[in-house]
């Protein structure tokens, strides 16, 4: 998801920022917006202004929860 949103560019925040989707999708698989912002701010990204990043934690969120149903 984070390659399809163009999320990454120089990749610096990458593995920082799937780390802490990782979480917060283990703990909550369907999570708003708001959610995914809070479970982001820890992280710094200098390159994307976050939106991508932000679609894209939804995006895999989305696709879990087909994948499951
Ligand atoms: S992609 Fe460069 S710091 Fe986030």
């Amino acid at each position: 998801a984070f390659l399809d949103a163009f999320a990454t560019q120089c990749g610096f925040c990458t593995p920082g920022m799937i780390m802490a989707a990782k979480v917060l999708l283990d703990r909550t698989p369907n999570p708003s917006r708001e959610e995914v912002v809070e479970a982001l701010s820890g992280n710094i990204c200098r390159c994307t202004g976050y939106e991508p990043i932000i679609q894209a934690v939804l995006t895999a969120a989305r696709a879990s929860s087909q994948n499951a149903a």
